[in-house]
């Protein structure tokens, strides 16, 4: 083996084993099936198989073995074998036999969705819009100004030029998406929709206003969905008078291109609402998984400890974003190493969702890492300020 390959098999190894080990607890833990643990890996962050079927590839005994090595060396409770990596070990069993088999049903719309209602005009909102009108749907959306109404039009008008120079729809098409979309400054105006999908600032004094003014607003029997990735949805769902009515829909970034929606419910949210929104994910091309109320969902909370890994190794001086970035994209097929897709996501929003993991599961390897900390105190916040870890400019 050469010193690279040598270097890069380490690396992925550092990065990926501790990943592993995660997905494992949370889907013995039950928060979520093992199906839609490996997809919400899959089409959120377009890795090559999820995390489970990963374990089957490499051996349940393999992963199990140099997860206890690495817990040998670190003591750190993230590096020891889950339980059931261990039993499935002694048994010589695999994820695949063990699992279960995948639901089959096909949800159902349980309520009428014919008109979409987003609040919002950043990326996530930007690309929630589009994908909306894409896929047949009205969508009347709220900014704060002409400004950013016009800014959401000219991101559709951008992305859309570009599926007509690859020739996937024609001038026609992407006319017609355009004039589904109609901007609004007044939340007023989301009085006839079916459904709202809000991706506002993440700041819940922000959002339960929002949320108090859409229960107000909204005809009675509309959704009110959030694309929050760090806000406890339980409590927007009590700002409103129909807790049974919200529910989260976490799309990810670029939401355009991506395929995950996290459907997440709350203890208070209806079956048929909950129906509704999966059929709706799959009207709309989405694949949905299902999950509870908790910090990080799916796939945040598997995806930021590992891009923290990354992060530390650099503090500790053991590696470079260069080679790093390299090495994973090398040795796992994701399509970006960490310190690329940490500047896409934002390193500011990226903190922040790493002080929320580390505060719920209280686990000390989840500490932000002082690197991360110092890129988001230096304002190099990523590709939104032409610098994070990259440089953009
Ligand atoms: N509108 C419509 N379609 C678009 C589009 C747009 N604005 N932009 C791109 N597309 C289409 C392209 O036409 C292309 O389609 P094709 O494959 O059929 O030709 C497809 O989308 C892919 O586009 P690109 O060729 O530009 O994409 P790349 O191959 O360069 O991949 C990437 C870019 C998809 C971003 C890839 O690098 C990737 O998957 N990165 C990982 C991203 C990730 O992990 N995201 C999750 C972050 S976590 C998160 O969001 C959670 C939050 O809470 C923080």
């Amino acid at each position: 083996m050469t010193d690279t390959a040598a270097t890069n098999e380490q690396i992925g190894n550092e990065l990926v084993l501790p990943y592993l080990n995660h997905a494992v607890r949370m889907f013995e833990s039950g928060y979520a099936s093992a199906a839609d643990i490996d997809n919400a890996m899959r089409f959120g962050c377009g890795y090559p198989q999820g995390p489970l079927a990963t374990i089957d590839e490499i051996g349940v005994q393999v992963v199990r073995d140099q997860l206890a090595a690495r817990f040998a060396e670190s003591g750190d409770n993230l590096h020891k074998p889950a339980d059931l990596l261990e039993k499935l070990a002694a048994e010589g069993a695999t994820f695949a036999s063990s699992a279960g088999a995948a639901s089959e049903a096909t949800p159902e719309f349980q309520h009428e969705i014919a008109r979409v209602g987003v609040v919002g005009t950043g990326t996530m909102a930007s690309g929630i819009i589009q994908v909306f009108a894409q896929a047949g749907y009205d969508v009347v959306f709220i900014g704060r100004g002409q400004e950013k109404l016009d800014g959401v039009r000219a991101f559709i008008d951008k992305g859309l030029t570009r599926l007509v120079d690859k020739g996937k729809i024609d001038d026609a098409e992407k006319q017609a998406v355009l004039d589904r979309v109609q901007g609004s400054t007044s939340r007023e105006d989301l009085a006839d929709v079916d459904i709202v999908v809000e991706a506002i600032a993440e700041d819940l004094a922000i959002k339960t206003q929002l949320f108090e003014d859409l229960d107000r607003i909204c005809k009675d029997g509309a959704i009110l969905a959030t694309t929050t990735s760090s806000m406890p949805i339980t409590k927007l769902g009590e700002a409103t008078k129909r807790p049974a009515s919200v529910i989260g829909m976490h799309f990810f970034n670029p939401a355009t291109v991506m395929k995950l929606v996290e459907v997440v419910t709350t203890e208070a949210t209806d079956a048929a609402v909950d129906q509704t929104v999966l059929a709706l994910c799959a009207k709309i091309g989405k694949v949905a998984v299902s999950c509870g109320d908790r910090s990080g969902f799916i796939v945040n909370c598997l995806l930021f400890p590992y891009l923290n890994d990354a992060v530390k190794i650099v503090d500790e001086g053991r590696g470079d974003i260069t080679t790093i970035d390299a090495a994973i994209k090398e040795q796992t097929g994701f399509p970006m190493g960490p310190f690329a897709l940490l500047d896409v996501v934002g390193n500011d929003v990226s903190l922040a969702i790493q002080q929320e993991l580390h505060a719920e599961f209280g686990e000390p390897g989840f500490a932000p890492a002082t690197g991360l900390e110092k890129v988001v105190a230096d304002g190099a916040l990523g590709r939104k300020t032409g610098k994070g870890f990259h440089d953009y400019s």
